[in-house]
């Protein structure tokens, strides 16, 4: 299918689902806008990206530096026009097996990058985009917002607020002519991944993830959600009786290692 997007901005970039879903929109007459912040990795994606045949903008950014991502943005969308916007910049972690939560430090961070940071990278763009009247943010929550799961208090608060938040700015920005995406992925092959000790059931690689959440983005999907099975047993377990949920997730040994 052909890409009905020529300008694509996408955080995260330099790893990951990111890094595919910036590789899968590349093209000729495409614009890519790609952040990260480990410069090896993100010039590799962006060599790859224009390989390809994209004119490539690359910029190191931390998602939670509020004004340096406005300016970034901003100075891009001048240039360019963006009418592809990807949230997809995150961070994981979890408690120790012993201890009984995560710590405020820990949860905060996880807050500030996945929900706070993809905020960051909305807000600055929303109005020229609904003054043009056409384009797509997509942001990139996870199925732990479906559910709070014991192992990521954290960033299941955080990928729950981003859903929430994303879910509630669709029908003001459809009213200006612009589509949001809310993609809610399972497990996928990443270094994000690398840091799991545990099961990770219908585990997919980044490369098949980037091309499911592709073909939901250009189709307009309003909500990615994949593997149904995963996403059908956390929308189970937030039906049930609170017992019920908890009784069946406090079963599922898991334990995410700290980024280095
Ligand atoms: N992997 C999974 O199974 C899974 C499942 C559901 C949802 N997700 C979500 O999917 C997204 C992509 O995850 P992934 O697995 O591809 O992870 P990843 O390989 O660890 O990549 C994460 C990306 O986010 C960037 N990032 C992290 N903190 C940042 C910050 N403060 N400022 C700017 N960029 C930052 C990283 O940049 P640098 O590396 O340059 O620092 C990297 O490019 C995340 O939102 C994640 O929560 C992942």
């Amino acid at each position: 299918m052909r890409a009905p997007f020529g300008v694509v901005v996408i955080t995260g970039a330099s790893s990951g689902l990111g890094a595919a879903l910036a590789r899968a929109y590349a093209g000729p007459k495409v614009a890519l806008g790609l952040l990260g912040r480990d410069r090896q990795r993100l010039d590799a994606t962006a060599r790859a990206c224009e390989g390809k045949g994209a004119t490539v903008s690359a910029a190191m950014m931390d998602v939670t530096e509020v004004s340096d991502m406005a300016s970034w943005l901003c100075e891009f969308d001048r240039r360019h026009g963006v009418d592809l916007l990807v949230a997809n910049a995150g961070t994981s972690a979890g408690p120790n097996p012993d201890s009984p939560s995560e710590g405020a430090e820990a949860v905060a961070r996880q807050v500030g990058v996945n929900l706070l940071g993809a905020i960051n990278t909305v807000e600055p763009l929303l109005p020229a985009m609904c003054s043009r009247a056409r384009g797509r943010v997509a942001v990139v929550a996870s199925i732990a917002a479906y559910r709070g799961l014991p192992y990521s208090p954290g960033y299941c608060a955080s990928k729950a607020g981003l859903r929430a938040y994303a879910e509630a700015l669709r029908p003001r920005l459809e009213r200006h002519g612009v589509g949001m995406t809310v993609v809610c992925p399972g497990f996928f092959d990443s270094p994000m991944t690398d840091r799991f000790d545990g099961p990770t059931p219908f585990l997919l690689s980044s490369e098949r993830a980037a091309r499911i959440v592709k073909r939901g983005i250009d189709r307009g999907r309003r909500r990615i959600a994949f593997p149904w099975p995963l996403v059908f047993g956390l929308q189970f377990c937030d039906l049930a009786p609170a017992v019920i949920g908890d009784a069946i997730l406090r079963h599922y040994r898991f334990r995410i290692h700290p980024a280095q």
